[in-house]
């Protein structure tokens, strides 16, 4: 059995199961298996998908956060209408600061997961698909940024290249917790990896402890008032 053979069917594996169960991607596996292995998504979320037509992942998304949830799709593409009064969904590109204030403007509240499956379209030159995908990645990292709540999560593909690590030493700036991982359902030989971020650390939280480090040193934060070797030390502490 040669080995490209076996992704195949593997392929069409997941493929025949989702057509099964009535996911629009047989992606949707994707989202499941990682999802159990890291415990991303959780009763009553917030979730925003980037890159989520034609919706198997908002299907996923939606069985996880339940009718307390709410799920934004976002898409360059329009996405089919689902069935669900919590899940909507934006024809807009995620690399536009444009359609991150849409984003925003349809949240009820800061999102507790960002999970991004965006693709760019793959002309075959793997350098040109790698810096196009790591330009969605950084997109869909600054919307992460601009939306989730303290300690939120963050889960997006991104294609193998040399730009991969710099790219993880942005994501581990903002989240405490970061792993990069292949879910069985992607083909072996693709170049995709999904990279899973918890414990998302807000710049704001980041100032507000300088703030109030620097009130306690009784230093101003333009600092104004006389420094002593001590409030000099307090503010080495809060940097
Ligand atoms: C692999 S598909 C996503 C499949 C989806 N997760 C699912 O389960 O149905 C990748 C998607 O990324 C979208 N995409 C690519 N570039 C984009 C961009 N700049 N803004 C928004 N979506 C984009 C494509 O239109 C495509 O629908």
């Amino acid at each position: 059995m040669g080995r490209r053979w076996q992704r195949e069917r593997k392929r069409e594996h997941f493929y025949r199961m989702a057509k099964r169960v009535g996911y629009r991607s047989r992606a949707a596996y994707k989202l499941q298996q990682l999802n159990r292995r890291y415990g991303l998504l959780r009763r009553g979320d917030v979730v925003v998908d980037l890159g989520a037509a034609p919706g198997g992942w908002l299907q996923v998304a939606r069985e996880e956060v339940g009718g307390e949830g709410f799920v934004l799709g976002v898409d360059l593409q329009p996405i089919t209408k689902l069935p669900y009064n919590n899940v909507a969904t934006l024809v807009g590109d995620i690399t536009k600061p444009e359609t991150w204030g849409h984003i925003k403007t349809k949240l009820p509240r800061a999102a507790n997961v960002v999970i991004s499956d965006a693709s760019p379209s793959v002309s075959g030159v793997w350098e040109i698909d790698h810096l196009r995908s790591i330009e969605l990645a950084r997109a869909a990292l600054e919307i992460a940024c601009q939306v989730l709540a303290h300690g939120g999560k963050f889960l997006i593909k991104v294609f193998q290249g040399e730009m991969l690590d710099e790219f993880l030493t942005e994501v581990r700036q903002k989240f405490a917790f970061v792993k990069v991982s292949k879910p069985i359902a992607s083909r072996k030989g693709s170049a995709e990896v999904y990279v899973i971020g918890k414990g998302f650390k807000p710049t704001s939280v980041v100032l507000r402890k300088t703030e109030k480090l620097l009130k306690t040193c009784k230093i101003s934060s333009t600092g104004a008032s006389v420094r002593s070797p001590m409030s000099e030390k307090c503010i080495r502490d809060a940097k």
